[in-house]
């Protein structure tokens, strides 16, 4: 069996602290993953570097933190009750379960390889059709007709009928007889649709302005695969922006522009990103791409940018009866705003920087050094704090400074091991800047303070580090490339 290419990043992120498979005592269940010591301080950093692009630099986008379980009937006005399901097929030789999408899809790219442009594309439009019309039976006679058959083992194929699975998980709100159906949110955005007067009116914005909001979202995922890629509970960083209708295109265009900048900032190379228009669109999308990033298994969607035209205040405005619309004093008329979305899957998200992050260099002398490569601003630790040895009094003095900085930086004290094995503890979660104390510490106040990157070490006054590390740690520089 091919080895799979994201093998060393699962045993570093599990090594190290960063993700561990959920309830791993008792067998994971799959497609559940808890992030470690150092994994949820990455995620969180991730996290505010997000807010803080979109929040705090953008006067006219503000935050939202709703609830995760809400009235049942936002998903039946949203649509998800109609129509967000997953549709398989298992081999009944072989017992192996696959999503009908994802067979057709390789089948699809299979025949574009091959050059067979023409039955690629007639593959793709009866996609798109029972896609759109979610007829079973039709995808059957799609796979028979167009003798798609089981990618691992293609001579025992013989697929049973195509099933579906509702991917929102369902749950009661309530006791007994009162107790009524909810769904866990399979997105975070429908909590910013329902409170869009709310904060519209208590925040005084005016279109157009975006919510964001952070927040967990659940999809009964049928096939776990690719680690943090694809699970059943995982995290969005969602963004609505609210505009004049007509004016979609334009912020579109604006949007797409913007979150790949984020990316790039903090170092993700251009040629490692990339924009893909869906070929199949969701029921609310009028014009729908992909980020995608360079994964070691080839490009994948991190973030989608969505045209959701005014489907879902529209949609609410009539399933709960309550008026959706905003008056626009400049052009003195009231509308049902539309809507472009950013919608960045945080897992995904921390999976590419911890990709693009790794790195195992050849040192001199045949050695090798498993490095963190990660932009200062999201390192877990910031600052490492080294006596260079256990004894006269340096110690105490690596206390010292790390009381002294441990009020503004997440930083680590460390004394066992020899101060080689120590820096390679610190290149391998990503510690950016490491300071070790010495003998001439005691005698002139001063340190060593050493790059993660270049290995570097320079001798730097105790008085000066504060300063020096607010320089390279600063949120401005970054925030500045974003906007
Ligand atoms: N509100 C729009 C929306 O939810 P989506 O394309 O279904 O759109 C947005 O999801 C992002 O959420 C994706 O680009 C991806 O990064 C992330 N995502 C979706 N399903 C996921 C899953 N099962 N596991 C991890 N991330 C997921």
């Amino acid at each position: 069996m091919a080895k799979d290419p994201l093998k060393p990043l699962i045993s570093h992120a599990k090594e190290y602290g960063f993700v561990f498979p959920s309830s791993e005592i008792y067998g994971s269940p799959g497609a559940l993953y808890d992030y470690g010591p150092y994994g949820v301080e990455l995620k969180n950093n991730i996290k505010t570097y997000w807010w803080k692009a979109m929040v705090q630099v953008h006067e006219n986008i503000v935050g939202l933190d709703s609830s995760i379980l809400m009235h049942p009937r936002v998903w039946e006005a949203s649509g998800h009750v109609d129509a967000f399901f997953d549709f398989f097929v298992d081999n009944k030789v072989t017992g192996k379960r696959y999503r009908f999408d994802h067979l057709v899809e390789e089948h699809i790219a299979k025949l574009e390889k091959k050059g067979k442009k023409e039955e690629a594309e007639s593959l793709r439009q009866q996609l798109e059709k029972a896609l759109s019309e979610q007829d079973t039976e039709y995808m059957y006679e799609v796979l028979v007709t167009n003798d798609i058959r089981d990618p691992e083992s293609p001579d025992k194929t013989e697929w049973t009928p195509v099933r579906h699975l509702r991917l929102m998980f369902e749950t009661k709100l309530g006791a007994a007889e009162d107790a009524i159906t909810a769904y866990l949110r399979p997105e975070t955005a429908q909590g910013i649709f329902v409170n869009f007067l709310n904060v519209q009116k208590t925040a005084r914005q005016k279109i157009p302005f975006g919510i964001a909001q952070i927040g967990k979202a659940f999809r009964n995922e049928l096939i776990a695969r690719q680690f943090v890629m694809r699970m059943r509970e995982f995290e969005q960083m969602e963004m609505q922006f609210f505009i004049r209708p007509g004016e979609d295109e334009h912020w579109f265009e604006v949007w797409k522009e913007k979150r790949l900048k984020w990316y790039k900032a903090i170092g993700i190379p251009e040629e490692k990103l990339r924009i893909k228009p869906h070929d199949h669109l969701a029921h609310y999308a009028k014009a729908a791409v992909d980020i995608e990033y360079k994964f070691p298994m080839g490009f994948k969607e991190i973030e989608g940018i969505h045209a959701r035209t005014n489907f879902d205040l529209s949609r609410h405005q009539e399933f709960s009866g309550k008026k959706l619309q905003y008056f626009d004093p400049d052009l003195q008329e009231s509308y049902v705003p539309h809507v472009v979305e950013t919608s960045a899957g945080l897992d995904r998200v921390f999976l590419a920087i911890f990709s693009e992050a790794l790195t195992t260099e050849q040192l001199d002398g045949g050695k090798q050094r498993t490095v963190l490569k990660l932009h200062p601003i999201l390192a877990p630790i910031k600052v490492a704090v080294f006596p260079l040895v256990k004894k006269d009094g340096l110690p105490e003095k690596a206390r010292e400074i790390f009381n002294q900085l441990r009020f503004k930086y997440m930083c680590f004290y460390e004394e066992k091991d020899s101060i080689g094995r120590r820096y390679r503890r610190h290149d391998a979660i990503g510690t950016p800047f490491c300071i070790t104390i010495d003998y001439q510490t005691l005698e002139d106040n001063s340190v060593t303070l050493r790059d993660r990157d270049t290995m570097q070490q320079e001798r730097i006054h105790i008085h000066e580090l504060e300063q020096r590390l607010d320089e390279l740690l600063d949120w401005k520089t970054l925030l500045q490339k974003v906007v």
